[in-house]
């Protein structure tokens, strides 16, 4: 086998500070015959040269420098090789830095080389360490008692803290997988059994770590293709990604999530390379489909069978970084992949104490607390378990600027949302109208269109899209108004204002007023569409049809002015208690990003608002001349 095709497993050795990790390290390179040529030798005449006694923790002290001159290759970790594969040390300065790694997956270990001391036994950072281990899900574990030649080999020591640290690690509900005696400086039980330990029945060093299970390579996992840009090249699009799991080739169905939609792949472009059959975990890609998709950056394609879970609330655990403590409630940037979007702290759960080695609820969570938080988004989000996927299964929060908080996903309790997306008809075809656009158009004396207004309860939204409907009316346009209160008495009757059925509302109203539209009419409609995904959605269904155009209005008010305002009496309600997940109140409005109209109703009269609005669609509708 070629060292390309070696397996490769990555190892974190904790342990407290005396408890002799350099040596290990250095030892391990050295039994193993890792170390690169002359380098033994030559630390050892240095050692010479300046009088000072040989000591296996200089070696590591010598690849600290190198790497600190960026000698060598790679900068976080060193590797030793034995037989069966490569291994890789993942640095553990500390061990905040090590559960930011490992909860951020900047480096994860699949299995952890835990060092005890045989003279000074288990001490609270031994404990602690099993208590993270625990908590990072690293199941893989040998436990060193080192330093036996300080205790003259006795069994006795040896057995007394195995089975004190196994009981330790019993009340945590984990188990070691082997506890090994070491006297790592000589190099007993690392790669060959000792002499001095003869009572030690159990593998080496060396042999404990091969009888570990290395995490599945990312190519073998189902695909994962987070669409990072797409390019328009004359007609051609092209979606480019870095695929992080799984592999495809030509000819297969993609679905990209959340969106949905499938189509097959055409061709994979390669950077600066011929086009590809195939492509796997690792690569860049750029991929062409059959047909013309509406796909947005932050998308993720896999394949049909194997889709990843879409949903808007998931259970995370997190590694708070920021000064600023997370609190319940607020608002945050969720980074998944390359999909960025706002979510909300919906509860914290607990937080795990480091101090007491134990869960304990709380309102927030501070500067390096690990917690338990089930965040909600608005849009829907395709993302996998951290155990079923270490790269989709992970997140980072953040303002907008810096990086709060790194964590991983737990799916259990949330629901798959995708069925709710999903169209369910099969054997569709076009059918072609008779009469055309333009024929309508021709008509009507204007073509048809979508007014989408948004805004807060209170802004003025019904208001002012009855009053322009009237004026429209008045002066010879087919206008028709869509509103939020009247919908939801038919079509929308079955759907409250859970996150998932505002989605479901908007995405009823945005296909219905695209259909009033192509009919010729203009649609005013009056929802508070609080999303901007659900908008975006609406307005891809308008822009579908090639000939309505879809123009978003933004009724502008505050929340201070609509819950002043109070026309229902709905802000006083909700205040009490008495709605839940009222928009504004307890439910997020997002306001457009790049609204075709801004109408201010803090600042204007209706009358002006409506004129405001008129004289916007006399401009866009009415045919020249
Ligand atoms: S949307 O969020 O799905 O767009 P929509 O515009 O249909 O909402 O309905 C909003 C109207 O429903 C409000 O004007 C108000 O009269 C009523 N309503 C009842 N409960 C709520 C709620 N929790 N949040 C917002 N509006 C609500």
């Amino acid at each position: 086998m070629s060292s390309a095709e070696r397996d490769l497993m990555r190892i974190v050795i904790v342990g407290h500070v005396d408890h002799g990790k350099s040596t290990l390290v250095g030892r391990l390179f050295h039994d193993t015959g890792s170390l690169p040529d002359g380098k033994f030798e030559a630390i050892k005449a240095m050692c010479e040269r300046r009088g000072m006694p040989f000591e296996w923790a200089f070696l590591m002290d010598a690849f600290q420098s190198e790497r600190d001159q960026g000698i060598t290759i790679d900068t976080a970790q060193i590797w030793f090789k034995t037989a069966l594969r490569d291994y890789t040390i993942i640095d553990a300065p500390g061990h905040r830095e090590f559960i930011k790694n490992m909860i951020t997956g900047a480096s994860s270990a699949e299995a952890a080389l835990m060092l005890i001391d045989a003279g000074q036994g288990i001490q609270q950072q031994s404990r602690l360490h099993a208590f993270l281990l625990n908590l990072l899900g690293v199941k893989q574990i040998v436990v060193l008692v080192n330093k036996m030649d300080l205790v003259d080999f006795s069994e006795a020591r040896f057995a007394e803290i195995a089975r004190e640290y196994s009981s330790y690690l019993g009340s945590l509900g984990i188990k070691a997988s082997y506890i090994i005696p070491l006297a790592a400086r000589d190099g007993d039980n690392i790669a060959t059994k000792s002499a001095r330990t003869p009572w030690y029945p159990g593998p080496t060093l060396i042999e404990a770590l091969d009888s570990f299970t290395p995490a599945a390579p990312l190519a073998a996992l189902p695909l994962r293709l987070p669409i990072q840009d797409i390019y328009k090249f004359d007609d051609r699009r092209i979606l480019a990604g870095r695929v992080v799991s799984g592999r495809f080739k030509v000819g297969d169905t993609l679905l990209f999530s959340p969106s949905n939609k499938t189509a097959k792949v055409a061709s994979i472009e390669g950077w600066s390379a011929p086009e590809a059959h195939d492509a796997e975990a690792g690569q860049s890609v750029g991929v062409t489909l059959d047909e013309q998709l509406f796909i947005e950056r932050g998308e993720m394609a896999s394949h049909v069978d194997t889709a990843p879970i879409e949903t808007n609330a998931f259970k995370a655990k997190l590694f708070w970084l920021a000064k600023k403590p997370l609190k319940l409630g607020e608002n945050y940037r969720l980074r998944l992949q390359t999909r960025d979007v706002n979510v909300v702290v919906e509860s914290i759960v607990c937080i795990y104490d480091a101090e007491s080695f134990s869960a304990r609820p709380s309102e927030i969570v501070e500067r390096n607390d690990i917690a338990e938080v089930i965040l909600r988004s608005t849009a829907l989000l395709a993302l996998d378990g951290v155990e079923a996927n270490p790269k989709t299964g992970r997140f980072v929060l953040s303002d907008g600027r810096n990086i709060l908080a790194g964590g991983t996903i737990a799916l259990e309790g949330y629901p798959d949302q995708r069925r709710m997306v999903t169209v369910r008809s099969a054997n569709i075809t076009d059918v072609a109208h008779g009469v055309t656009a333009a024929q309508r158009t021709l008509r009507n004396g204007h073509p048809g269109g979508v007014l989408w207004l948004t805004g807060l309860s209170g802004a003025g939204k019904s208001t002012i899209a009855m009053a322009v409907e009237q004026e429209l009316f008045r002066r010879g346009f087919h206008v028709f108004v869509l509103d939020g209160d009247n919908v939801r008495r038919g079509l929308s009757a079955n759907l409250g204002f859970a996150p998932e059925d505002r989605a479901e509302n908007i995405r009823r109203i945005g296909e219905v007023a695209t259909l009033f539209a192509e009919s010729g009419q203009i649609v005013i409609t009056a929802f508070i569409s609080p999303y901007r995904t659900d908008r975006q959605r609406a307005r891809q269904a308008a822009e579908a049809t090639a000939t309505t155009v879809f123009h978003e209005i933004y009724i502008k008010a505050d929340l201070a002015t609509c819950e002043g305002r109070d026309p229902k009496g709905l802000y006083q309600k909700a205040r009490a208690g008495e709605i839940a997940e009222f928009t504004g109140i307890s439910a997020p409005y997002e306001p457009p990003l790049k609204p075709e109209l801004v109408v201010d109703t803090e600042k204007l009269s209706i009358a002006d608002a409506v004129a405001c609005v008129v004289s916007y669609v006399e401009s866009r509708f009415r045919k020249p001349g």
